[in-house]
């Protein structure tokens, strides 16, 4: 089987997007300082394009949480590969994600994190795929809503492959 790829969302469209989210957030976030936590390894590409951006002053952390093996269906296993390294005690914390699909990631990172006592907690998605959602996980800023396929580029992989892509495509496989 053949992986091909076909652009969903153009580089020139996701950074225009970004753009754009980025203002609201300046906006929403004025006079406050963002502590913006990546979750690795999808979520890199678009916290530093989105960070860029920013008006305010910003902070930087990292997770990794592992959710999915190499296949194309999310497990519901969520476990913590890699801590952050700073409280987040009375912190304004804004989670950085590539793709809320069944949301059962990010419904386990948020009720993690907000047991640390942030002064706020919001997320921010480059991409939502309602469709597939089985658990309550909403996003406060969104990029893009896609539909229920398998999505590659812009940090999002599949089996560590595309994530350099700079624009967002839909993964198929064709007999060759
Ligand atoms: P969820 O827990 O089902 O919301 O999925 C969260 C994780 O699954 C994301 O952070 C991605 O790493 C991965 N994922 C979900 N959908 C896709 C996709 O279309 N392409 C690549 N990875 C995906
Ligand atoms: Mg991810």
């Amino acid at each position: 089987m053949e992986e091909q790829i076909s652009v969903l969302i153009s580089e020139e469209d996701v950074d225009k997007r970004i753009e754009e989210l980025a203002a609201q957030i300046s906006e929403d976030y004025r006079g406050r300082q963002i502590h913006l936590i990546c979750v690795l390894k999808g979520g890199a590409p678009f916290m530093i394009e989105l960070s860029k951006r920013l008006t305010v002053p910003v902070s930087m952390d990292y997770m990794a949480v592992s959710s999915y093996g190499s296949s194309t269906k999310s497990s519901g296993v969520v476990r913590i590969v890699k801590d952050l390294d700073e409280s987040i005690k009375d912190r304004d914390v804004l989670i950085v994600e590539d793709i809320v699909d069944s949301g059962r990631t990010l419904k386990y990172l948020m009720e993690l994190l907000s047991a640390r006592e942030p002064r706020s907690l919001k997320l921010c998605t480059l991409l939502d795929k309602p469709d597939g959602r089985m658990v309550d996980v909403e996003a406060d800023y969104s990029c893009f809503e896609i539909p229920d396929k398998f999505v590659v580029g812009y940090g999002l992989d599949y089996d560590q492959k595309y994530r350099n892509l700079p624009y967002v495509g839909v993964l198929s496989f064709v007999e060759n």
